[in-house]
C-alpha cells in the first residue's frame, strides 16, 4: 500500500564509500530531510569494505551536502543520523554484524522494523547480497523489507534472469525496487501528465495525426574514469536498453484505466511487448552503432574513446546508437520512433519531438517553401518543459505564414525548483509507490529485444571509429531517416 507519510525506517546504503552515494544519495536524502519528507524516526547504516568509523562517514556525507547545498541548514543534525559498518559482502559473520547494529537502531530510534536496503555498487554483488540478506536474518522483523537496486539489471536477457531469481528467493517483485533514475526526472514523470490531463492531444496521439517520434538523449563527456564498465556495456545497453526504452513506453501506452503502479506497467508491458523484433540480417536496417574519434575542440584536443582510460585500443564498443523501432499494434503501426544517444555528442540534452502529419492541403505556400509541421518538443534536460510548434499568419499585409512557438518553461517559474530524480525515487521507495521503478517484465522485454541488436554487432567487427568527438553521431544516422523521408530535429534549440 502506498502511504501518504513517510514512515520511520532504517536506510542500509550498500557502497556507502562510492560516488553514486557521495553524488545523489546523500544530497537526496538531505533535501527530503529538509523538506520535512524523511519521517523524524530514522537512521542510515552505510555499509562498505573500507575500516571507516561513524565519524569519518558523516563528515564525508556533510562533505556531500555542503558541495552541493553550500547554506544546508541543520546539517549536524542530519548527520547525526548515520552509522557506519565496514562489510565484507561474502562473509556472513559481516551480515550478523550488521543485523546486531540494525537491531539496535531500531530499538534506539523506534523504527518498527522498517527496512530499505539500497545496493548502490558493482552489480556482481547484488544477488549474492540479497541471499545473504535473508540468511542471516537481515530480514527477520516485523516491518517491510525493500530492496532497491541500481542499474544495470543484468548484462542480457539470461544474466537478468539468473539475477532475478537470485533476488526473488529473498524478496518478492512487489518489494523490488529496480532503479531507471530517467523515471524519477520531472519531465519524463510529465509525459503521461501531459498526454492523459488534455483534452488536446490525446485524441491525436496515434498513427492518423502523427508521422514520427524522435528521442534523442546526447551527452558531451566522455566515458570518464569508466572505461572498464562501458567496454562490456556499450551506449545499446547503458542507455537503450533501460532509460530509452522506458520513455519510448510511457509515451505509446493506452491510458492506464487507473494511476497505480499495477496498471501504468501492464500498459508499458503491452508496448514493450509490441516492439518489432528485428532478424539478424535486418539489424542495419534498424539500428547504426558508432564510437567516437578523437577531435579539436576549442583549441583542444578531446581524446577518441579507444584512448581512454580502461579501453581497448582495438574496441568494438558501441558510443553512439541511433534506432527506429517499429510498434506493431493498432495505435501506433507504421509510425517510427527514432531514437538516438550517445557519448561526447554536441551538445548534452534529452528531447522527445513528437513530429504531426502536414495538413492535408497547403493554402499557404511561402513561395517555394513547405509548411513547417506541429511539432509539440517535450524538453527533458537541461531545459525541463515542452514547446508546441504551429504556423501562424505573418504580421503586415500579407498571407504568409511564419513559424510560431507556445512554451512553458519549468526553469522559468520563479521558486520552481525541480527536485533531483534520485530525491522523488527515494521519496517513493520510502512511500512504497513503485511507479516509477521497473518491474521485471518489463525488464525482460528489454533485454529481449535489445539482445538481437547486440549479438549480431557483436559478432561483427565495426569500423570505428566513425564519427568525431562533439558532433551528433555518424552520418548512417541521418540516412536512417532520410530513407524514410524525415530528418532528426536539431535538440539545440
Ligand atoms: C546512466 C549511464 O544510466 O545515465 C551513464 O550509465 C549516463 O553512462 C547517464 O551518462 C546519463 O544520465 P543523465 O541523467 O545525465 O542523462
Amino acid at each position: 500500500m502506498i502511504q501518504s507519510e513517510t514512515p520511520a525506517s532504517l536506510i542500509m546504503i550498500f557502497g556507502a564509500t562510492g560516488d553514486l552515494a557521495k553524488r545523489k544519495l546523500y544530497p537526496s536524502l538531505y533535501h527530503l530531510f529538509q523538506r520535512k519528507k524523511l519521517a523524524k524516526h530514522f537512521a542510515v547504516i552505510g555499509v562498505a569494505r573500507r575500516p571507516w568509523s561513524d565519524e569519518i562517514l558523516r563528515n564525508h556525507v556533510k562533505d556531500s551536502v555542503l558541495t552541493s547545498i553550500p547554506d544546508a541548514e541543520r546539517i549536524d543534525e542530519f548527520i547525526s543520523h548515520f552509522y557506519y559498518q565496514a562489510h565484507d559482502v561474502a562473509d556472513s559473520a559481516s551480515y550478523i554484524e550488521l543485523k546486531n547494529l540494525a537491531t539496535k537502531l531500531d530499538q534506539n530510534y523506534s523504527l518498527q522494523g522498517n527496512r530499505v536496503f539500497y545496493l548502490a555498487m558493482a552489480p556482481e554483488f547484488f544477488g549474492t547480497i540479497a541471499e545473504h540478506l535473508k540468511k542471516d536474518g537481515l530480514t527477520d522483523t516485523e516491518g517491510f523489507h525493500r530492496l532497491v537496486i541500481e542499474k544495470p539489471f543484468g548484462h542480457d536477457l539470461e544474466s537478468a534472469i539468473e539475477l532475478n531469481k537470485q533476488i526473488r528467493n529473498v524478496f518478492s517483485e512487489n518489494d523490488v525496487y529496480r532503479i531507471d533514475h530517467y523515471l524519477g526526472k520531472e519531465m519524463v514523470q510529465n509525459i503521461e501528465v501531459i498526454r492523459f490531463a488534455n483534452a488536446i492531444f490525446e485524441p491525436l496521439w496515434n498513427n492518423r495525426f502523427i508521422s514520427n517520434i524522435q528521442i534523442t538523449s546526447s551527452e558531451m563527456l566522455g566515458v570518464e574514469e569508466r572505461g572498464g564498465y562501458y567496454e562490456k556495456s556499450g551506449a545499446l545497453r547503458d542507455m537503450v536498453q533501460n532509460h530509452l526504452l522506458q520513455m519510448v513506453a510511457l509515451l505509446a501506452m493506452e491510458p492506464p484505466i487507473k494511476l497505480n503502479p499495477k496498471e501504468i506497467r501492464s500498459e508499458k508491458v503491452k508496448v514493450l511487448r509490441a516492439l518489432r523484433p528485428i532478424k539478424d540480417t535486418e539489424v542495419p536496417n534498424y539500428f547504426v552503432r558508432g564510437q567516437y574519434g578523437p577531435a579539436e575542440i576549442d583549441g583542444k584536443r578531446i581524446s577518441g574513446y579507444r584512448e581512454e582510460l580502461n579501453v581497448n585500443p582495438d574496441s568494438n564498443t558501441d558510443t553512439y546508437v541511433a534506432g527506429k523501432l517499429m510498434i506493431d499494434n493498432f495505435r501506433w503501426a507504421g509510425v517510427p520512433f527514432y531514437i538516438r544517444t550517445g557519448k561526447r555528442m554536441t551538445a548534452k540534452s534529452t528531447k522527445i519531438i513528437i513530429q504531426f502529419k502536414d495538413v492535408p492541403m497547403n493554402l499557404y505556400y511561402n513561395s517555394d517553401e513547405k509548411l513547417a509541421p506541429n511539432l509539440l518538443v517535450i524538453h527533458i534536460q537541461p531545459e525541463e518543459g515542452i514547446t508546441l510548434h504551429l504556423n501562424a499568419k505573418n504580421t503586415g499585409q500579407t498571407m504568409e505564414t511564419t513559424p510560431v512557438k507556445l512554451s512553458f518553461s519549468t526553469n522559468d517559474i520563479a521558486g520552481y525548483n525541480t527536485p533531483e530524480a534520485y530525491e522523488k525515487l527515494l521519496h517513493d521507495c520510502l512511500r512504497g509507490d513503485a511507479t516509477n521503478f521497473t518491474h521485471w517484465d518489463e525488464v525482460a522485454l528489454s533485454w529481449q529485444f535489445v539482445d538481437k541488436v547486440s549479438q549480431v554487432w557483436e559478432s561483427h567487427k565495426a569500423s570505428f571509429p566513425n564519427y568525431e568527438a562533439g558532433s551528433m553521431g555518424p552520418k548512417e544516422a541521418d540516412q536512417l531517416l532520410e530513407q524514410d523521408g524525415f530528418f532528426w530535429w536539431p535538440v539545440t534549440n
